[in-house]
Parts: structure tokens; C-alpha cells; sequence
């Protein structure tokens, strides 16, 4: 794209602010930044105030399998989990693509070091976790690591540096997530550099189509994965390719699962698993009525009690059926750097604009059916979302501590 096309379709499309410092900048400089603009799907930004939200939703509760009928099964779910692994069915998806702006930690969030008085990097507990597993089932396991166009290096560079934490580096395979521009509350697209358009990651619901378009397709076939267990980067305690969860999913007859935790008290701010119009659905606590807070199902416990973690195992076949269907767009207010009036750099701390984002979780709602599998939440979700408080680094140690951790 040249400089008069760019600057006819930004009038056009009310962006010219975008060229504000292009006589300032090098050649090369010009020539990214026009590449850039050529790259912009402005129909992002025509959603905004369109926000998806499930006004013709008719939403009914899930009983999870909860820990106690999943002791009394424990050795068959086991036994059916770890068959499946052995067989190399199963392949893990690390989402590591996130910004992690709430933590407002400058690395991706992997290479945060929990550790006190020595080195425990998430990344090295996550991986720690999943050779757990490998040596169970006498099998390496295939780790898919999505990251984003600005933490890749910084991420590969660190699994390098730190010879995979013992992982067989054979089975790592990274790829990167697509990215979408930024806006502030106007809709208009900010510079995050004077010859640099602010792009952000697109959300976790891409996750399998960036894998795919990544060329991992054929690897998933040649090997022939079934299923896929996908994870947030954060929850530090989350068992990883847990055979007793993939066992329970297949046992039970179920195409997906879910892991979730019982919640807090009710009114804690955490989607919940439950079916829509009969299809797997997570409802988002802002969703939820009061009415809906306080049913009670037929043991008198709460009807909407556990909460999902982001730690789930799809069926490949499924994946791949939907992989071209388009996903709800979520608009999402965060703290954005941009480059301000005066060209300086400016870096908020409040939300100053939105990111356009799809999540994995509404991918459930394709799968058919979904499993709401318990985990004791004292033992398996300590989510690092932010610096201090509810959540934080210091949550998770403290956890980490609860669970036998020196740190
Ligand atoms: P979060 O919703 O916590 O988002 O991601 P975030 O970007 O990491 O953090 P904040 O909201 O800016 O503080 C949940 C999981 O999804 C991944 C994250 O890396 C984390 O594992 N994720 C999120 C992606 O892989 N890509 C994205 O575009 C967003």
C-alpha cells in the first residue's frame, strides 16, 4: 500500500491521526507502518457498542462431577487417562499469548520468578508439573506453546536459555496468535510507537486456528492426537495432562471437559459451566441473576457453585470442524500505551481504551458436551492475575507454600 492509498482509506474510515508523524520517520519506518496499515480490519472496531451478549439465552444449571464421586472412581478414571497417554492421544496447548497487563510484569508472564530463595519460574513449574505425568505414563507428551508477535523471542529465548526445564525440546512446539489494533473509547486506533500502530493479541479463542495456520496441523494427524488440553499460563497448581481428568471425560462419555472449582461464596466474580439452549455454556458472572445466584439444585447445594479455571480438554475432531466458524467478539476495556499529544510515550494504569478479543471458553458451546470436573481449589487453582491481592503473586505463593513448596 502506498502513502496516497493509506491516506484515502484512513479519511475515509476517520483514522487519519494514524499518519500524524510519518514525515518524521525513516524510510523503512514509513514502509512498516504503511504495511501495518494495510493489515487493519477496520470492522473490528464497527462492533463496538454491538458487544454479543445472550439476550435470547435460555441458560439451565450442570451438575459437576464433584471430588467425592471422582475418589470413588479415581483408579478407573486413572487407568482410562493414562491408557489414552500412553497411546499419545492426548497433546497439551499452553496459552502464553496474553499481555498480562493487570500483574504489569514487562516479560511474558511465564518467566515470573515465584521463587524466593531460588529460581521457580511458571514456566518451570507448569513444565515441572507435566514431566510428573510424562514419567507416569513413560511417554513424552507433544507441548504446543502459543505466544504473541511481541513475547515470541523473549519466550523461546528463555525455554533455550533454561534447556526446556528438562523437557525433551522434540516435543515443544511454538506459535504465535494473530494480532489486533487497539482503540481508545472513541474508537480510534492508537500509535503505540510514532510509526507503529498499537496491536494487541486477539483473545485466546483463536488459539486452534493460529495453531493450525502455523503448519501444527499435520503434526496433530501424523501423530494421531484425539484430544487437546488446553491451559492458562497463570494457575501455577494446575495438574497438567491429569489422566484422572482425561480418564473421567472418556469413561463418562462426555466430548469435552472443563475444570472448575467450587466457588468461594456465590457471588464470586467466575464464569460457571451450564448448558444454553442445551449446548455447553459458560455463564459470566455478570450474567448471572439473583435468581439464578440463589437456585438450589436437588441436594440443596447451589445450582451455579463452580467456577471454571481455564483448563480444558477438547476433542481434535471437534476442533477441527469448527476452526472456520466465527467466534463472539469480546470488547474489552484495558490500560493500553500509546503515544500521546506531544509524542511521548504515555503508559496508563487505568483502562484507557479496548482490545478485541475471542476466548477459548466459548468454544465449549461447540463441543457438543462438556464435563464440569471438580478440583480442590486449595490444591490446583492459584492464578497469578495481578501484583497484590485477590489472585496475586502473593496468593500463589502462599498456596504454593500450603502444597509442600520451598520457595
Ligand atoms: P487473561 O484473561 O488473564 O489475559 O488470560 P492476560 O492478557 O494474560 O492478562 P491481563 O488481562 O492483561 O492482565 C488468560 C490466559 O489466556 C492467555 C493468557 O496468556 C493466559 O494464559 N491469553 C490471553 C492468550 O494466550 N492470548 C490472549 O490474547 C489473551
Amino acid at each position: 500500500m502506498n502513502y496516497e492509498n493509506a491516506y484515502k482509506l484512513l479519511e475515509e474510515k476517520g483514522q487519519l491521526h494514524l499518519l500524524k508523524y510519518y514525515d518524521t520517520l525513516s524510510e523503512a519506518e514509513q514502509a512498516a507502518l504503511l504495511n501495518q496499515i494495510s493489515e487493519i480490519d477496520f470492522s473490528l472496531i464497527d462492533m463496538i457498542g454491538h458487544n454479543s451478549s445472550g439476550s435470547d439465552s435460555d441458560i439451565a444449571p450442570v451438575a459437576a462431577l464433584q471430588m467425592d464421586s471422582i475418589a470413588e472412581k479415581y483408579d478407573i478414571y486413572k487407568n482410562a487417562g493414562l491408557e489414552a497417554i500412553k497411546a499419545g492421544d492426548l497433546a497439551l496447548v499452553l496459552l502464553a499469548g496474553g499481555q498480562g497487563t493487570r500483574l504489569g510484569f514487562s516479560g511474558p508472564k511465564g518467566t515470573f520468578n515465584v521463587g524466593v530463595t531460588k529460581d521457580m519460574f511458571i514456566f518451570q513449574l507448569l513444565i515441572e508439573h507435566t514431566l510428573d505425568i510424562v514419567k507416569m505414563a513413560d511417554t513424552w507428551i507433544h507441548f504446543f506453546i502459543m505466544t504473541n508477535e511481541k513475547n515470541h523471542d523473549d519466550t523461546t529465548s528463555f525455554f533455550k536459555e533454561h534447556d526446556y526445564f528438562g523437557y525433551n525440546p522434540e516435543y515443544v512446539h511454538f506459535f504465535k496468535q494473530e494480532m489486533v489494533p487497539s482503540v481508545d473509547f472513541n474508537g480510534k486506533i492508537y500509535l503505540e510507537e510514532k510509526g507503529k500502530v498499537a496491536m494487541s493479541p486477539n483473545g485466546n479463542g483463536g488459539w486452534f486456528s493460529s495453531l493450525c495456520k502455523a503448519g501444527h496441523l499435520d503434526k496433530l494427524t501424523k501423530y494421531g492426537i484425539k484430544y487437546i488440553n488446553v491451559f492458562s499460563v497463570d494457575n501455577v497448581l494446575q495438574r497438567i495432562a491429569d489422566p484422572v481428568f482425561l480418564g473421567a471425560v472418556l469413561t463418562e462419555g462426555f466430548l469435552s471437559g472443563g475444570k472448575v472449582v467450587k466457588k468461594a461464596y456465590p457471588d464470586e466474580k467466575v464464569g460457571v459451566l451450564c448448558t444454553n439452549h442445551g449446548k455447553p455454556y459458560i455463564v459470566e458472572y455478570y450474567e448471572l441473576t439473583d435468581a439464578m445466584r440463589d437456585e438450589r439444585d436437588a441436594n440443596g447445594d447451589y445450582a451455579y457453585n463452580y467456577g471454571v479455571t481455564l483448563n480444558y480438554i477438547f476433542p481434535v475432531d471437534r476442533l477441527m470442524k469448527i476452526m472456520n466458524e466465527s467466534m463472539p467478539l469480546h470488547i474489552v476495556k484495558k490500560a493500553i500505551p500509546y503515544v500521546g499529544e506531544d509524542g511521548e510515550i504515555v503508559k496508563p494504569s487505568e483502562p484507557n481504551g479496548y482490545k478485541f478479543e475471542t476466548l477459548a471458553l466459548d468454544m465449549i458451546a461447540y463441543m457438543g458436551t462438556c464435563l464440569p470436573f471438580e478440583v480442590d481449589r486449595e490444591k490446583e487453582f492459584a492464578p497469578i492475575k495481578n501484583a497484590t491481592g485477590n489472585d496475586s503473586i502473593d496468593s500463589a505463593r502462599e498456596l504454593l507454600k500450603k502444597n509442600g513448596y520451598t520457595l
